[in-house]
């Protein structure tokens, strides 16, 4: 029996791996670093199926080269990696990962509001470099979190999951959202204008998709309306902001602090940035968990399975 072949451009853990050589033939055995994108072209062309990471551009050229292609099933929720017309006009499939990161990644976002508000960090740094001289009244003083302003930009499944978890922290939730969000939301949240939300959020929190529409959403103009005194989560996409604008801003001490897991150009980060007061900055771990990892593995199987055999895919986006 002839197996389909699947192309995975990157070592996934080891029950989905397993999983995969169980159904599947690997176009090639994947490895730990990241592909030319040359590479990323000849391993699609024979394939029958794919696994890409949100970091290759699955574009019009490397498609119009993989005939037998018939789905683009992307490790994760976000697709803006791929080009979707040109995926749509040859009838391929794109599939993500919804559901199964939300809570891994609303998790991160609060360990990131938590980092920058109480300097974790920089106390870890302290401690750890044998520099403490001990307790004192002034030092690393941080901002509050129980009882202040949560404000989320976007309230689809993780910015939700994200205010879902303030209650606890009795903060009033704020947030943005361009269509109206599915399902009943705690009575409480207040959906309000971006420039109210950036005005009165003391945490500000994106949680948009990256589209034409969001990119440097967060710009000069935005963070000059922010209270100096507030924090800029960013758990979504980097290009939702203007990197060299938020760097401006907390040199200037016009914001008192940032938190990003993603940046503009990954892995380059601005220059600017690692020398900036009060930031905290993570290598894109949202969705890094064993459990988050494996169950984004299995839904990519999942579709897959289903557009292999001329099923619909559950998770199709386009
Ligand atoms: C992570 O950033 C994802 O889109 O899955
Ligand atoms: C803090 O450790 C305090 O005792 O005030």
């Amino acid at each position: 029996m002839i197996r389909p072949r699947v192309f995975v451009t990157r070592r996934l853990p080891e029950p989905v791996m397993e999983r995969i050589r169980e159904h599947y033939e690997l176009i090639q055995e994947p490895g730990e670093t990241p592909l030319s994108l040359e590479a990323l072209r000849n391993g699609a062309r024979d394939a029958d199926a794919m696994i890409p990471l949100l970091s290759e551009s699955i574009d019009d050229r490397l498609l119009a080269g993989a005939p037998r292609l018939k789905i683009v099933a992307n490790y994760a929720v976000g697709y803006n990696n791929i080009d979707i017309a040109a995926a749509q006009r040859r009838g391929i499939a794109i599939t993500n990962t919804p559901d199964v990161l939300t809570d891994a990644t609303a998790d991160l976002a609060w360990a990131l509001l938590f980092a920058v508000a109480r300097r974790i960090p920089e106390g870890h740094t302290l401690v750890s470099s044998g520099q403490w001289t001990g307790w004192g009244p002034t030092q690393l003083l941080g901002g509050d979190i129980s009882g202040q302003t949560l404000g989320i930009i976007g309230m689809g499944r993780i910015g939700r999951a994200v205010a879902e978890r303030a209650t606890g922290f009795r903060m009033s939730v704020c947030y943005t959202a361009v269509r109206p969000p599915q399902g009943s939301l705690d009575p409480t949240w207040r959906r309000v204008s971006l420039d109210d939300l950036l005005g009165t959020a003391d945490f500000l929190s994106l949680h948009v998709p990256l589209t034409p529409e969001t990119r440097h959403l967060i710009g000069a103009r935005e963070l000059a309306r922010m209270r100096p005194s507030a924090y800029l989560i960013n758990t979504a996409r980097g290009p939702v902001i203007d990197e060299a604008a938020l760097v401006d801003a907390l040199n200037d001490r016009r914001l008192a602090g940032a938190a990003l897991d993603v940046y503009e150009q990954e892995p380059t980060l601005h220059p600017g940035l690692i020398h900036c007061p009060n930031v905290v900055l993570l290598p894109h771990l949202g969705s890094a968990t064993m459990r988050t990892r494996v169950r984004m593995g299995t839904i990519c199987l999942e579709n897959i399975e289903a557009v292999l055999h001329g099923r619909p895919a559950p998770n199709r986006v386009a």
